[in-house]
């Protein structure tokens, strides 16, 4: 078979195989049960389509074509910053079959390999696919493509072959007999293809089965050789067609995940608890307590400890940080912070070493610098606190004038006293002292004493002197 090359110029002439790389994405995912298009269900934080199209990104193909249909526009949407991806509007969607047959007014001068995967198969990896792609070449076959033997084969295409890899056809659950359907060897939905003989066999393709749609399974039979190359770890190429095979997949990439940092050196003491994700990066000696889940890109220092009952996401955390039973988004924390239990950090926080954050605290785009501590019961917003300050339990910045949010400074080692209400904006001082129970309005210099309450009064022997009406 002739097989277009490139010419890679580095002064010795080398000659390597074009590619392209389809993918299909335009299925309505009708199992899936949701209003998403199926390849933008998240899996560990990302989107299938995001992790298939990652699998072959070091692959330098020559085309990446991306077949989009039900609810295009989204999918095209979700990925529309990506370089060298062409979007391909297969409508209606009438199989993968069919959507195949759009590439052919697109590859009309291509003379290469094509690798087709289905967009719902997530957790395949980069090795698999180069070695399909390798051993398609070395064997010279029309089509080669992975299969899996698997315990509970529902819903997928059955493969029919000899023992020598040697496939004559692929019959879909649906359409097969009793007996074709104790065959446990399936089709992956991951191909390369000979696109020259490929693109002679697609017209051919009609929608005699159960579904009436046009299969690309069924060119399968009309090209020879055709070969099968079975994964060794069937659960890489698990597809994905509803909410159940959804959650084997992020078991999956949970285990792999949790496994790899145990490897590291991360103790996790109720490991099936916990969840991670792939941006995540820990320290030596960390230590993860159950129902603890990180989220999105996150660095955890040194011997921190983590949970029990925590979440946080996109955030730096120090070296031995201790955070316990609380939420934490796009924070930055030192090292050597105490959080918890119950403490709220949101987005804009930056907690420098040594601080403490204590039992139901909220702290919001706020800087809390070096010492400081918020011990007790406090929402501090739109703030910056100084080194060594002590907020007192209660204390409340007031940020919020009902259309605009105002900043609070307080100054190094100031002290608030219990219930105080800091109406912002204002500016505290350094060594500053407010007392319990006020409410400032209004700015307090360096060294002063704060007091804004209502004075106290007593009236002695007034229990006695109530007079009993009845
Ligand atoms: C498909 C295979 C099956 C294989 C299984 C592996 C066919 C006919 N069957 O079945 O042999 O065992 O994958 O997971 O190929 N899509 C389109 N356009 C369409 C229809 C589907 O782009 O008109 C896309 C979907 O978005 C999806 C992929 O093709 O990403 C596979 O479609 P799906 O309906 O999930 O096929 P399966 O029933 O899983
Ligand atoms: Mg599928």
């Amino acid at each position: 078979m002739l097989i277009q090359e490139k010419v890679v110029d580095s002064g010795l002439s080398t000659t390597i195989p074009m590619l392209a790389v389809a993918v299909l994405a335009a299925g309505k995912g009708t199992r899936m049960k949701s209003s998403l298009p199926k390849v933008l269900q998240p899996l560990a934080g990302s989107t299938l389509v995001e992790r298939v199209l990652k699998s072959f990104s070091k692959l330098e193909a020559d085309r990446c074509l991306l077949i989009i249909g039900h609810q295009g526009e989204l999918v095209k949407e979700h990925l529309g910053h990506r370089k060298g991806v062409e979007f391909v509007l297969q409508s209606p969607q009438n199989g993968t079959g069919h959507a195949i047959q759009q590439l052919i007014p697109l590859l009309t001068n291509f003379d290469g390999e094509l690798l087709v995967l289905n967009g719902d198969v997530p957790l395949l990896r980069e090795e698999t696919i180069k070695e399909l792609v390798t051993e398609h070449r070395n064997r010279n076959a029309r089509v080669t493509f992975l299969s899996s033997r698997v315990e509970d084969p529902t819903g997928y295409g059955r493969v029919f072959a000899n023992d020598e890899g040697l496939v004559s056809k692929i019959i879909e659950h649906k359409d097969c007999n009793q007996k074709e359907l104790s065959n446990n060897l399936t089709n992956a939905g991951i191909y390369c293809f000979d696109w020259k003989s490929l693109e002679k066999v697609l017209p051919k393709l009609e929608g005699k089965n159960e579904q009436q749609e046009l299969y690309l399974t069924d060119t399968v039979a009309m090209l020879t050789p055709a070969l099968h190359i079975e994964v060794d770890d069937s659960g890489e190429v698990s597809g994905v067609n509803d909410r159940k095979q959804l959650a084997i997949c992020e078991e999956l990439i949970q285990t792999r995940l949790r496994q790899y940092w145990m490897k590291e050196g991360v103790t996790f003491i109720d490991p099936s608890s916990c969840t991670l994700s792939e941006e995540c990066l820990f320290g030596k000696d960390v230590v993860i307590e159950p129902q603890t889940h990180l989220r999105g890109s996150c660095l955890i220092g040194d011997e921190s400890n983590l949970g029990p009952g925590t979440l946080i996401k996109d955030s730096i955390l120090g070296k031995r940080t201790q955070v316990t039973h609380s939420v934490i988004s796009q924070v930055k924390v030192g090292d050597e912070v105490k959080v918890g239990p119950f403490a709220h950090l949101r987005p804009g926080t930056n907690i420098e070493s040594n601080c403490r954050i204590g039992n139901f605290v909220e702290v919001k785009k706020s800087q809390i610098s070096t010492g400081s501590k918020v011990n007790h019961l406090s929402y501090i917003g739109d703030a910056i606190l100084g080194e060594e300050v002590n907020i007192g339990a209660g204390t409340i910045t007031a940020n919020f004038d009902g259309v605009n949010k105002h900043q609070t400074v307080i100054g190094h080692r100031s002290k608030t006293g219990a219930n105080s209400v800091l109406v912002a904006p204002i500016v505290l001082g350094t060594d500053v002292t407010v007392g319990a129970g006020s409410t400032l309005t209004r700015n307090v210099p360096d060294f002063a004493l704060a007091i804004s309450r209502a004075k106290q009064l007593i009236k002695e022997g007034w229990a006695k002197l109530k007079v009993n009406t009845n």
